[in-house]
């Protein structure tokens, strides 16, 4: 079966558990891409750890367990933030070096990490902050590039971008300043020559329209060239984590890695997107959002017979149910997500009436968008019962200047769903 990308809904690794890994990055090795990132909690932001998965198609998930766990005391002891982990392989002593920001709950005392490990999936040993000229590095926001020549960079909020050492365990040289004024969550990647980096703006877990430049030297002169969405779409809902080379049967392609955030349900509720990159002319861009596609030849995946299941409520304990048979497959629910969304449980019941997989789905959207909201994982052949309830709950979170960001309600409004390959006849 041609495997396909779930955008913006829960992906669950081989156990059934939701893969939980934001902020992330993704490393190929072989056919073999490894997902790092923070491993969230449900109720607070402190740092919790960084997992690591490994597919070789993006559907199938293994857990690999955690990469980082959270340290005894020190820059990610408790009451610390860890957060945008990213993995480099350094070209010199071929051990794997991730680098992260370490953080007070407040945000106040940011500071680069180190650690290292000599396989891509073991458990990495922290080494403490990453100096520049002997001194550590005070940002936050963080990404890495890796060049065609295996130099390895650091790239920062405000666009700073810094030469990493050959074992990539300190910052060299400071190649590029505040490129990026109010710039957050850089990512880069070079295509026909042309370097091209991507921020956020500063909204804290809110998406907004993420923006690019370009530069035909990585020193500069960097050039702004503004949006690779369509403006208002709010980067399709996401903020910005990552670019990797992805093979496809069309060759290698650029893709695009974000978040969508879903604080503070972030381990259960936030989601990833993947999207391919498109460059013609100097220009980035990602032409159109996909809910779900084959990575293996681009092609969008096109939603089945969907049956009606009306739901609409903000009444915590509400619930739908809706009977399916499916013969080996999958059941997928649609609704819209609004300014007004909030959460809902998700559970699937087999005949014996217990629960073969459940969910929490946010339904917040700063801007509508109607359509997929779970995906569950392959079924066995059978009868099952599909359960939504409303938790009566919403994302709600502040910057640190005291700004409110989140919803304005707490709805779950659902329309339909669908199980395929469905044993039900069709109506549609
Ligand atoms: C925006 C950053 O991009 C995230 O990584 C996180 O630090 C949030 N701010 C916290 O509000």
């Amino acid at each position: 079966m041609e495997r396909v990308i779930w955008n913006g809904v829960p992906w669950f690794d081989r156990d059934g558990n939701v893969v939980n890994a934001h902020g992330a990055c993704i490393v190929r090795e072989g056919d073999v891409y490894y997902l790092f990132g923070e491993y969230k909690t449900n109720d607070e932001n402190r740092y919790n750890g960084f997992s690591c998965y490994s597919t070789r198609d993006f559907e199938d998930w293994k857990f690999e367990g955690m990469a980082l766990s959270a340290e005894a005391g020190g820059l990610l002891g408790p009451g610390r933030i860890g957060e945008r982990v990213k993995v480099v392989k350094s070209a010199v002593t071929g051990k794997y070096v991730m680098l992260m920001h370490t953080d007070d709950l407040n945000y106040s005392d940011p500071c680069i990490g180190v650690a290292v490990c000599d396989t891509i999936n073991g458990s990495y040993t922290f080494a403490g902050p990453l100096l520049y000229k002997g001194e550590k590095v005070r940002k936050w926001d963080m990404g890495t590039f890796v060049d065609e020549d295996g130099t390895a960079y650091l790239l920062t909020h405000e666009g700073n971008i810094y030469r990493l050492n050959a074992e990539c365990t300190e910052a060299e040289e400071l190649v590029a300043e505040n490129i990026a004024p109010g710039g957050e969550s850089p990512a880069m990647c070079r295509y026909g020559g042309k370097y091209y980096i991507m921020f956020s703006q500063k909204t804290s877990w809110e998406r907004n329209d993420n923006y690019y430049l370009t530069a035909d030297n990585i020193a500069g002169p960097w050039v702004m060239k503004g949006l690779f969405c369509p403006e208002g779409s709010l980067t399709y809902n996401t903020q910005c984590s990552y670019i990797f080379d992805c093979q496809t049967a069309e060759g290698s392609i650029k893709m695009y890695l974000g978040d969508r955030w879903s604080y503070p349900r972030q381990a259960s509720a936030a989601t990833l997107v993947m999207l391919p990159l498109a460059f013609e002319g100097g220009n980035m861009r990602i032409s159109r959002y996909m809910q779900a596609w084959r990575p293996a030849d681009g092609s969008e995946w096109r939603e089945p017979c969907i049956r009606p299941l009306a739901f609409c409520s903000d009444v915590k304990g509400e619930g739908r149910q809706a009977e399916f048979c499916v013969s080996g497959g999958r059941v997928y629910l649609f609704g819209a997500a609004s300014d007004e969304g909030g959460y809902c449980r998700v559970e699937i019941r087999n005949s014996e009436g217990r629960a073969v997989n459940e969910a929490v789905i946010d339904f917040y959207s700063a801007v509508p968008m109607k359509g997929l909201r779970y995906v569950s994982p392959e079924l066995k052949s059978g009868e099952y019962t599909l359960c939504v309830t409303a938790l009566g709950e919403s994302g709600e979170w502040f910057q640190k200047d005291g700004t409110r960001f989140g919803s304005k309600g707490r709805r779950v409004d659902i329309y339909g769903f669908a199980a395929e390959p469905d044993s039900i006849e069709k109506d549609c």
